[in-house]
C-alpha cells in the first residue's frame, strides 16, 4: 500500500476557539501539515501568539476575534475567511463554554448560551460554509466530549450541547454526503488544557495516590493527542469516513465500572 495521504497542502481551514487547547494543538496539526488557518477566538493575544506559531511551518494564517455566540461574528469569520483566502476546505467547530449547574436550577438563559456557542455556532458557522465546501469536496469536524456519551452531573448543558453536536454530524452528513462534505466529530475524554486544568489536577492527585480508576491508561489525554484524530479526519486519508463519532477516551468507555 502506498503511503497514506495526511497532507493538507493548499487547503484552507477554518478553527474556531484556536488559541488554547485542543484547537491549539489541532491549529499546529494542521499547520505542520500545509493548511493555511483562519483562526478564531474572542481574545487577541493568545490567538495572535498561536498565529506566529503557525506561521513558522509556512503557512499563512488569518486570525478573526469573534464570538461564535454572535450571529455578526460567525457572518465576519467566513466573510473574512473569503476575502483572505476564495475558499474553505475545512470546519472544525471546536470552541465551547460550560456552566456548572446543577438541573434543579438549570436557568433558560444560561441553556440557552451553552447552546448557542457550543451546539449552533457549528451549525450556522456550517451553514454559512457549505457552498464554499461543497465546490472544494470538504470537511466539517466538531469537537464533542465524552459527554456526548454519558453527561456529567453539575454541566448538564454543556452535556446536552455535546449530544447535539453528535446529531448535528449526523444529520449534516446525510444531509450534505451528497455534495461531497463530509461531517464527523471526535468526542475526547479529560484532556490538559485550560478548560478542564483545575480538574486535571485534582484527578492527577487522585492518579497519584493510586485509589482511582480513570481509564485503562491510568492517565489523562494531551491535547496532540486529540489533533492526531482531528488531523487525521481533516484529511485524503479519511475520504470515506463520515457521519460518526470517534471517542479519544484511552479505553475509558469501554471498561466496566467498579
Ligand atoms: N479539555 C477537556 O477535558 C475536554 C474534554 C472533552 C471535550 N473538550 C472540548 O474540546 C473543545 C476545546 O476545549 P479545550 O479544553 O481545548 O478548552 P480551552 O483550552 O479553554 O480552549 C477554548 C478555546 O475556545 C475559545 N472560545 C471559548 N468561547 C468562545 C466563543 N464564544 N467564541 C470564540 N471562541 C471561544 C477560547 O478562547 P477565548 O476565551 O479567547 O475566546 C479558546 O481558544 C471544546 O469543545 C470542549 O468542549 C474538552
Amino acid at each position: 500500500m502506498a503511503k497514506i495521504n495526511t497532507s493538507l497542502e493548499g487547503k484552507v481551514a477554518i478553527l474556531t476557539g484556536a488559541s488554547s487547547g485542543i484547537g491549539r494543538a489541532s491549529a499546529l496539526a494542521y499547520a505542520a501539515h500545509g493548511a493555511n488557518l483562519v483562526v478564531v477566538s474572542r481574545g487577541k493575544d493568545r490567538l495572535e501568539a498561536l498565529a506566529k506559531e503557525a506561521r513558522a511551518f509556512g503557512v499563512e494564517v488569518l486570525p478573526v476575534i469573534a464570538d461564535v455566540g454572535e450571529e455578526a461574528d460567525l457572518q465576519n469569520i467566513y466573510r473574512q475567511a473569503i476575502e483572505k483566502f476564495g475558499g474553505v476546505d475545512i470546519l472544525l467547530n471546536n470552541a465551547a463554554i460550560s456552566d456548572r449547574v446543577m438541573m434543579q436550577n438549570l436557568q433558560y438563559e444560561s441553556f440557552e448560551r451553552v447552546l448557542r456557542t457550543n451546539t449552533f455556532a457549528g451549525i450556522r458557522l456550517a451553514q454559512l460554509c457549505h457552498s464554499s465546501l461543497k465546490k472544494r469536496r470538504g470537511v466539517i469536524v466538531n469537537i464533542a466530549s465524552d459527554d456526548s456519551l454519558y453527561p456529567s452531573v453539575g454541566l448538564g448543558a454543556y452535556s446536552m450541547s455535546k449530544i447535539s453536536q453528535v446529531h448535528f454530524t449526523k444529520l449534516l452528513a446525510v444531509e450534505w454526503g451528497k455534495d461531497g462534505i463530509r461531517v464527523v466529530c471526535v468526542s475526547p475524554s479529560l484532556t490538559r488544557t485550560p478548560m478542564a486544568a483545575e480538574w486535571v489536577k485534582s484527578v492527577e492527585a487522585k492518579l497519584e495516590k493510586g485509589n482511582y480508576r480513570l481509564n485503562p491508561m491510568d492517565r489523562v489525554c494531551e491535547p496532540e493527542e486529540v489533533a492526531a484524530m482531528v488531523l487525521f479526519l481533516s484529511s485524503p486519508a479519511a475520504s470515506f469516513i463520515n457521519g460518526y463519532n470517534y471517542v479519544v477516551d484511552g479505553g475509558m468507555s469501554a471498561q466496566v465500572p467498579i
